[in-house]
C-alpha cells in the first residue's frame, strides 16, 4: 500500500528531507499520488513537514500510533502477527475479551491510542488518555496449569522493564507484582486477565493488558506516576515502544515454555525494588507488614515479618511504609 510505503521510507530517514520527486521515482507513482498519501498520513497522526520544491520530512518525534511502523519493528514469530490499532475503546482487555473465537487466536495483540475506561487492578480505574501512553493486550492460549499465570505477570513486568530500558536507555524496577517503575514511580501497570476451563483447572485464555505512560502526567498524579516523556524530557517512540515489548514478550514467554521460568526469575529479581525496606503487603483477606526478601521460585513475595518468620505471598499489593511519596 502506498501510504505505508511512503511512511516505511520516512521512518527510515526520520528527520531528514526526503525529496518528492525521488518518492515519486523509487515508489512507481506520481508526485501527486505521493501528496495524497502524505495528506492522509499527517491525518492519522503522522507529524510530516513538507518545505516546498525540496521534499518531505518525518519530525523525530512524531508519535503517531501507526500499524506498519509497529510491523516493520517486530521481530516476533506468533505475538503480534494478528495486530490491530484503534483510535479509542472501553478497554483493550475488554475488547480483546469480547472478540468472537474465531478472531481471538494466541498471538492477538490489540493496541489502542485512548481508553474510556481503562481498568487497573482491584477495580481501580487505569488513567488512559489519547495520544499519551501505550494501552494494550496480548491473548495468550496456552493451555497451562494455573499455577504458570503468576509467572506470565512476572515476564510481563521484566518485558516492559527490557523495553523501555532498549528504547529510551534508562533502566526500570519492578514492583511486585507487576508494576514498573523509576524513581519509585509508577510508569507502567499490568492487568492479568485469565479464563479457566474448569475440569482440568488449565488456563483457557490469558488477557495481558499494558499500560505504559508516555505522554504528560497530570500533576496531582506527579508524586506518584511518571511517563517515559517525564524522564527523558521528550516524547515520540510509542510504535517502537510496542514492537519492543511484544518482541521482549515473546523471547521470554518462549523462554518460558522451553526452558521454565529460572531465567526469568533471575531477571525478575534483578528489578525488584525495595529489597530490605519494610511494607505493608495487602493480600483479599489478610494485611501483613514485612521486610522485603524477594521472591520464590513461584513468583509469591518473600517477606520476614516482626517477630523473624518468613512468609510467602502469593497475591496482593505492596505499599512502602514510611518514605514519603510512593506508589
Ligand atoms: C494497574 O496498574 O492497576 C493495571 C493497569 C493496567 C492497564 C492496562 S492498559 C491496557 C489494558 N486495558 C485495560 O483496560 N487495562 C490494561
Amino acid at each position: 500500500m502506498l501510504q505505508t510505503d511512503v511512511l516505511s521510507v520516512l521512518d527510515d530517514n526520520r528527520g531528514n528531507l526526503v525529496p518528492g520527486g525521488e518518492l515519486a521515482h523509487n515508489l512507481g507513482v506520481s508526485r501527486n499520488a505521493i501528496w495524497k498519501a502524505i495528506k492522509s498520513l499527517r491525518l492519522q497522526g503522522n507529524d510530516i513537514d513538507s518545505v516546498p520544491n525540496k521534499g518531505y520530512i518525518l519530525d523525530p518525534e512524531s508519535d503517531g500510533l501507526s500499524k506498519p511502523l509497529i510491523e516493520r519493528r517486530l521481530k516476533t514469530k506468533t505475538i503480534g502477527k494478528s495486530l490491530q490499532v484503534l483510535p479509542s475503546v472501553t478497554s483493550t482487555n475488554l475488547f480483546v475479551q469480547g472478540l468472537p473465537s474465531d478472531e481471538a487466536t494466541h498471538g492477538l495483540v490489540v493496541v489502542a491510542d485512548g481508553q474510556i475506561a481503562g481498568r487497573g487492578r482491584m477495580g481501580r480505574e487505569f488513567l488512559s488518555p489519547l495520544h499519551e501512553g501505550v494501552y494494550l493486550s496480548i491473548l495468550l492460549r496456552p493451555h497451562m496449569p494455573f499455577d504458570t499465570l503468576q509467572l506470565i505477570t512476572l515476564l510481563s513486568a521484566v518485558s516492559v522493564a527490557k523495553a523501555i530500558e532498549s528504547v529510551w536507555s534508562f533502566s526500570p524496577d519492578v514492583k511486585w507484582v507487576n508494576d514498573v517503575l523509576v524513581n519509585k514511580k509508577k510508569l507502567c501497570g499490568i492487568l492479568t486477565e485469565a479464563s479457566v476451563s474448569s475440569e482440568m483447572q488449565l488456563v483457557d485464555s490469558i488477557v495481558v493488558g499494558i499500560g505504559i505512560n508516555t505522554g504528560s502526567v497530570p500533576e496531582s498524579l506527579r508524586s506518584i506516576a511518571t511517563s517515559t516523556q517525564q524522564v527523558v524530557g521528550k516524547k515520540g517512540q510509542r510504535n517502537n515502544l510496542i514492537a519492543a515489548v511484544l518482541n521482549e514478550f515473546e523471547a521470554r514467554y518462549d523462554q518460558l515454555i522451553d526452558s521454565g521460568p529460572q531465567a526469568i526469575l533471575e531477571e525478575y529479581r534483578e528489578r525488584l525494588s525495595f529489597v530490605g525496606k519494610r511494607v505493608e503487603v495487602v493480600t483479599p483477606t489478610v494485611t501483613y507488614e514485612l521486610i522485603i526478601s524477594g521472591i520464590d521460585d513461584t513468583g509469591s513475595l518473600i517477606g520476614v515479618d516482626s517477630v523473624g518468620n518468613e512468609v510467602h505471598v502469593r497475591a496482593g499489593e505492596i505499599r512502602l511504609i514510611g518514605d514519603g511519596d510512593h506508589v
